[in-house]
């Protein structure tokens, strides 16, 4: 196996590209699909300061060292969202990172800075935890970038989270979400710009990228994630590809290409009016409490979860993964 570009030993073959690539040109690759991203939906000023969002994962860690790399000046931000040993680990990973390439690196605690974490909070509104952990992380990311007056909020999205939510939208026909499902969103209404430069590079190959670069990362995924429907789309997605290599590149990048300039009117229809909430002066829609006052969807989640007790993780686990749990436990 020869590397397309040198000639040399390869070290990982890419089906959809017909071409095996060796370390260094694996990275050449991944720098020029980065770079690619960044022009084509012009995400950033070279002079922009770049909040990234650090989950302790492979795209995530990936994302900051190629931002890094390419000269950016960037700052980490992991939000530790008290999900049991996970949240433990991936802090370890992210701060290590930070550590190691001595970059600075915000740390933001639901349970101390907010007062409850992503269990009870799931437990407390009987919603599906990744619901109540999404909304609070898209929260803090407003909100941290907005008090450090960061440029955008970068995320660690790759190609298969991006198809495998344009699936699900797609299923569902939720033309609201499909035109706002873009790589860049602009600032917009006291919101930051938002941006989501990996959308060019599958996950297996910013997991290479993390492995030629000597980053380690937290290969668990999360526990509570485990039986939802991302990944069952995933997975669907992951078959089609094995069948026709590039299908699923063409079938996001066709949907940014040809079918989301079609919804560009209705994502400006959605820059309605904002409010600021009474709570924490954050913009949102018009959700009103009972007393009238508008308060935003975080508040109104912690709100309910810090009148609850702490619910440890394994409550909210699936069967399946507190088996598996259970099992690597014994060893
Ligand atoms: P997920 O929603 O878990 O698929 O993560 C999507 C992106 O959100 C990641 O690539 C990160 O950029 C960001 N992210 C996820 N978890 C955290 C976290 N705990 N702290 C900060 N950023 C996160
Ligand atoms: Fe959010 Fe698992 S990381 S629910
Ligand atoms: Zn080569
Ligand atoms: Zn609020």
């Amino acid at each position: 196996m020869k590397c397309r570009t040198c000639r040399n030993p390869a070290i990982i073959d890419l089906p959809r590209h017909n071409a095996n690539f060796c370390a260094e040109h694996l990275q050449q690759l991944c720098r020029r699909q980065v770079e690619k991203a960044i022009h084509d939906h012009r995400m950033f000023e070279p002079t922009d300061h770049l909040l990234v969002a650090v989950s302790g994962g492979k795209d995530s860690l990936a994302v900051w060292d190629i931002l890094h790399e390419l000269g950016y000046r960037t700052t980490g931000l992991y939000i530790a969202l008290g999900i049991g040993e996970y949240s433990h680990e991936s802090q370890t990973f992210a701060e290590d990172f930070a550590a190691r390439r001595g970059l600075p690196l915000v740390i933001e605690s639901l349970r101390d800075d907010h007062g409850f974490d992503v269990p009870t909070a799931a437990r407390a509104t009987g919603r599906v935890p990744c619901s109540a952990c999404g909304m609070s992380k898209r929260h803090i990311f407003d909100r941290v970038a907005r008090d450090g007056g960061y440029d955008a909020v970068v995320t660690g999205h790759n190609l298969d989270d991006e198809a495998a939510v344009l699936f699900g939208n797609a299923l569902r026909w939720d033309v609201e979400y499909l035109a706002r499902q873009l790589p860049l969103l602009p600032a917009r209404g006291g919101f930051p710009r938002k941006a989501k430069p990996l959308v060019r590079l599958t996950e297996r190959e910013t997991a290479a990228w993390c492995i030629v670069r000597g980053i380690d990362y937290i290969v668990d995924e999360c526990p509570m994630a485990a039986g939802n429907k991302h990944l069952a789309y995933k997975q669907a997605l992951n078959l089609i590809e094995e069948e026709s290599p590039g299908a699923k590149a063409s079938y996001y990048l066709g949907f940014l290409e040809r079918m989301a300039p079609l919804l560009s009117g209705l994502s400006a229809q959605q820059a309605d009016e904002l409010a600021s909430c009474a709570r924490c002066g954050s913009p949102t829609g018009a959700e009103t409490a009972t007393d009238g006052s508008t308060v935003c969807a975080f508040c109104r989640l912690s709100e309910k979860a810090r009148g609850h007790e702490p619910v440890p993780v394994e409550m909210l686990m699936s069967k399946s993964a507190r088996r598996a749990a259970a099992k690597e436990a014994r060893g």
